[in-house]
């Protein structure tokens, strides 16, 4: 099908093929491209209906003043939308959607591979052995933290820390979680059982984050409470970066406060801070909890229908705000 109507999309910076050629046969679609700087996710705005953002890409005043008052949608290709001005939208009746569900697996296995991986240092472990550094077995070498029957909080019972919590139960000893709300039936299932946040990192072995970036949880993970944990914790971040101050975290890790981190987000990104890529027992990965192939696909083709619906008159799938 050829594109018919005259109304424009635009891709603020790139969108996997799964979604886009939905777009396409439908709309007049600008693309950004992956290097897009803001200047050029301006220059793509003026006149479009629908805007498709993504984390790196702010939603706000000017770009919504860019776009004009054709936009009607801007389709989030990701779950978090700490990147949107909810406000600024919904003054000017702009629908706001993001991508839950599809990604959720995805996520939680990440946050599963980081929590194993930073416990025992893999990291490092591998890093060495490259680079020549593995010069015989030692029984003293590369030594890790076991997790097998510990404490496992999850900050954050929403779909993701909810899988996490799930793939931990099998290793978990206890399961412990915070949360706005309770989640009864999460208790009830996997025997998880809700406290304070401050004795959620007192008691907690691992601690996984999975809670939005939102002024209310900015900067959480700070160094009093870095202070509270023990010295043999695992602190995992896949949620943003914004959660946990950096330069806490290292000194923490450098000075045996706790155990080990494993981190995918950070706070000005793709910029890491340089004192957490000098941190011992720290393992970074670049943003990748979607990173598969069928939660990509999943995302875009839930970011394109939303454009779709909207631009159709019909409901957005999952909006937000
Ligand atoms: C990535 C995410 O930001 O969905 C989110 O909120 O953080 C991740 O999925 C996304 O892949 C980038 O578009």
């Amino acid at each position: 099908m050829a594109a018919t109507g005259s109304e424009i999309v635009a891709i603020a910076r790139a969108l996997p093929s799964a979604g886009l050629e939905r777009l396409r046969t439908r709309f007049e679609v600008r693309v950004g491209g992956l290097d897009a700087d803001r200047e050029r996710v301006l220059a793509i705005a003026p006149g479009a209906a629908g805007i498709v953002a993504d984390p790196a890409v702010p939603i706000d005043s000017p770009l919504l003043d860019a776009a004009g008052p054709t936009l009607r949608v801007v389709a989030n290709f990701a779950v978090g939308y700490d990147n949107v001005d909810l406000d600024v939208c919904r003054e000017r009746g702009v629908t706001v959607t993001n991508t839950p569900d599809v990604l959720t697996n995805a996520t939680a296995e990440l946050a599963l591979a980081l929590t194993l991986a930073a416990a025992r240092d893999l990291g490092t472990a591998e890093r060495d052995l490259r680079a020549g550094g593995w010069s015989g077995w030692d029984p003293e070498g590369w030594l890790g933290i076991e997790l097998s029957g510990t404490v496992f909080g999850v900050v954050g019972m929403g779909r993701i820390g909810r899988r996490y919590a799930g793939l931990v139960r099998p290793l978990a000893g206890e399961l412990l979680y915070a949360n706005r709300s309770p989640r009864p039936e999460v208790e009830d299932e996997l025997g998880a059982r809700r406290v304070e946040l401050d004795e959620l990192f007192e008691r907690a072995d691992v601690v996984s984050l999975h809670v939005p970036a939102t002024p209310e949880t900015r900067s959480m993970v700070d160094r009093d409470r870095l202070g509270r944990m023990k010295p043999t914790s695992v602190l995992v971040n896949t949620a943003r970066g914004a959660l946990v101050d950096a330069a806490a975290l290292a000194d923490a890790l450098r000075t045996g406060v706790i155990g080990a981190a494993g981190l995918d987000v950070y706070s000005n990104e793709p910029g890491v801070e340089p004192e957490l890529l000098d941190a011992p027992h720290c393992v970074l990965l670049p943003h990748i909890g979607s990173a598969t192939r069928r939660a990509r696909d999943g995302m875009a083709r839930l970011a394109a229908d939303n454009v779709i619906a909207v631009l159709g008159g019909r409901p957005p799938l999952t909006p937000v705000g």
